[in-house]
């Protein structure tokens, strides 16, 4: 069944959606995107995403293609139109598309960014995941040096999950400097003898939205949380693990280069979090 799009101000069959060759996010990966979750076609943490957002336009001197009332209804209309009761919504800017292939930006007052939208339907409360939990190994985190900006350069991450994909597990972990920095597209926690740890935030990762929401219920629930850089070697000592992002919620993962963590099982706190979560946010969607 074909889907309803969102393409600069129309909505289309994606089939008839359509985007210019000049167009800088095509060209020159000079855009950025969120994904926002939809339970019982609600949004969850939506303020989290506009605001990262409206951050991650104004570090790379992009224009906001919509006020926020505009980007929420248009949210909301892509929920409505494509009758999404679960899943998620994928939003990009980009630079527009000047007259031709140029390294330097356009005149802003002669470009317009583009803007599209669109959703996709999947199970994100019963994923399959969180009962067996994921497996990962580690990889070199080559990114460039602005994580903490949600850009559309997603090649090594893409990559990453390749690597994950022919060692037959699920997902990397991206490791700098002998830290672990983040997941391929989710932030990594560890947990040893009930704290959990997690990087502490900086260019080096993306501040997750959903990090944010789970540390702060993690804190509510009086659990302790230590934000610092965490090697492989102590993961791998660690009692459980897990990632989060819009798209996983909290999902437990079981085991890191070929060792299992704990009983090799998803762990209790991951498990407590993840309820938590999932409980919280379909509270306050909207
Ligand atoms: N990825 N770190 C990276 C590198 C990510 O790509 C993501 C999200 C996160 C988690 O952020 P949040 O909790 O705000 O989703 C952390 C999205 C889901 C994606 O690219 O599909």
């Amino acid at each position: 069944m074909s889907r309803i799009v969102y393409v600069n101000g129309e909505y289309l069959p994606e089939e008839e959606a359509k985007i210019s060759v000049f167009d800088r996010g095509f060209l020159f990966a000079d855009g950025v995107y969120e994904v926002t979750s939809v339970i019982d076609g609600k949004l969850l943490d939506y303020e989290g995403h506009a605001r990262r957002l409206a951050r991650s336009l104004s570090e790379l001197d992009l224009a906001a293609p919509a006020t926020d009332a505009e980007m929420l209804e248009i949210h909301r209309e892509l929920v409505t139109r494509n009758g999404l009761t679960e899943g998620m919504i994928y939003m990009q800017v980009t630079r527009g598309a000047d007259a031709d292939r140029d390294f330097v930006f356009p005149d802003p007052a002669a470009v317009s960014s583009s803007l599209v939208l669109f959703t996709q339907a999947k199970a994100l409360v019963d994923h399959p995941a969180a009962e067996r939990g994921m497996r990962v190994i580690s990889v070199e985190d080559i990114r460039w040096g602005r994580r903490d900006i949600k850009t559309v350069q997603l090649l090594y991450p893409s990559m990453g999950k390749m690597m994950a994909k022919k060692a037959g597990v699920d997902d990397a972990w991206m490791v700098e400097d002998g830290h672990v920095t983040e997941g391929t597209s989710n932030n990594a926690y560890i947990v040893k003898g009930g704290r959990i740890v997690t990087r502490h935030l900086g260019p080096e990762i993306l501040s997750g939205i959903t990090r944010a929401a789970v540390l702060r219920f993690a804190r509510e629930a009086q659990m302790e949380v230590e934000e610092r850089a965490f090697s492989i070697e102590e993961a791998q000592q660690a009692d459980e693990a897990f990632v989060t992002s819009a798209s996983t919620f909290v999902m437990p993962v079981v085991e890191i280069d070929g060792t299992p963590l704990g009983d090799g099982v998803p762990g209790p706190v991951a498990r407590r979090l993840r309820e938590i979560y999932i409980e919280e946010s379909r509270r306050s969607a909207i």
